[in-house]
């Protein structure tokens, strides 16, 4: 065996690094696996976009979970900064959601209400006022303004999160989990090709690649992955963007170092294929040229992918699985990693801790999808 610990965390993402820092940070023994480097999957693929009111298409709970995880961010980043000297570069300068058919503009003034209704910023602009503050999109019909909406960098979110949980937790890369298993008087083992650890709590956090370790323990966790393939320009001196811009086709993110950032392709059949297709940057780039013309001497920089954790609903699970104590997930955050890795890092913490959640955390946790699903079967 090659070392005993209080928690194991099987995923190095953000989700994983945000739970393994939060976990070190309660006194506990963690250490911290990933199959490849710390980030080197879907978190540093990501856009960056924290979309918590852009993401969601209905009131309910997700959204609360989003808005509560957009509200963290501000310290997450601050003591991330703190701790490890890296700056992950939140910039509040709001989504502009363009709408190009009557029933786009319909549909974002519906979402536009009800987000005004429970509380949030969100304002109708018309497509004069698009044009003045965003002069290389092309002619819309308006936009909705989401000024609470922001981005972060998710390279160097994710340098900070590596950082953090080398200082504060052991981490061992390289070692891609092939069981996790039970052990006779509590705990698991946790199996890699190149060694076993035990510890008497296991956090899966493994993405797009959590479905098969789960597979032995009953969850409702259906995950599969989603390629989203991406690419950066940099525009011509003068030309950029101030927003984030968002429309049905592609979205554009812009980043302090003055590119932006392109995405994304959703490939549901893609599998664990990692190609980045020039179909894929094709569909990209016509989209930016539709929707940003003043774009189109814009410089290409660079292009790349990423394997989200799909799930059914887009909503992930987290908690302690039921019927197998000690053994926690925080898994299916699908478009979303980023964005609720402060609130899962918290929501990791307290199920460990055995600590309560608040009502509003339930509708995630694992257990209780579990049992509903069962009910609802039977
Ligand atoms: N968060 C945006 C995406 O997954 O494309």
């Amino acid at each position: 065996m090659d070392g005993v610990f209080d928690v194991i965390v099987v995923g190095g993402g953000a989700i994983g690094a945000t739970s393994a820092w939060r976990l070190a940070q309660t006194g506990r023994r963690v250490l911290l696996l990933d199959r490849g480097q710390l980030g080197s999957e879907a978190s540093s693929a990501a856009a960056g976009m924290l979309g918590a009111q852009l993401e969601v298409s209905e009131p309910g709970a997700f959204y609360h979970l989003c808005l509560e995880s957009r509200s963290l961010y501000q310290d997450f980043v601050d003591e991330l900064l703190e701790a490890t000297g890296v700056d992950a570069q939140l910039t509040h300068n709001g989504i502009f959601q363009l709408a190009y058919s009557e029933e786009e503009v319909r549909t974002l003034q519906t979402r536009m209400r009800w987000q005004l209704d429970a509380g949030a910023n969100a304002e109708w602009l018309d497509a004069g006022t698009v044009a003045e503050q965003e002069p290389v999109v092309s002619p819309c019909l308006g936009a909705l303004l989401l000024p609470d909406d922001s981005n972060v960098n998710a390279l160097l979110l994710m340098r900070a999160l590596s950082i953090a949980a080398h200082r504060f937790c052991s981490v061992v890369e390289g070692a891609q989990v092939t069981d996790i298993q039970p052990q006779p008087g509590g705990g698991y083992s946790v199996l890699t090709p190149t060694g076993h650890y035990v510890a008497q709590a296991v956090v899966v956090t493994a993405g797009a690649w959590a479905q098969a370790l789960l597979r032995p323990f009953a969850t409702p966790c259906t995950i599969r992955p989603v390629k989203g393939q991406l690419l950066a320009i940099r525009p011509r001196r003068g030309r950029g963007i101030r927003r984030t811009l968002f429309s049905e086709d592609v979205y554009l993110v812009p980043k302090r170092d003055g590119t932006i950032v392109v995405g994304a392709t959703e490939e549901r059949d893609a599998g664990f294929n990692r190609d980045v297709t020039i179909d894929a940057l094709m569909t990209l780039l016509s989209s930016v040229h539709r929707m940003a013309p003043g774009l189109k001497d814009a410089v290409f920089e660079r292009s790349w992918m990423g394997l989200r954790p799909g799930s059914p609903q887009g909503q992930p699970w987290i908690g302690e699985v039921d019927g197998a104590p000690g053994l926690h997930v925080a898994v299916g955050h699908f478009r979303n990693g980023i964005l609720l890795s402060p609130i899962t890092g918290l929501m990791v913490a307290h199920s460990v801790c055995h600590e309560p959640w608040p009502t509003r955390w339930q509708p995630f946790h694992v257990a209780r999808v579990h049992r509903r699903n069962e009910v609802s079967l039977g």
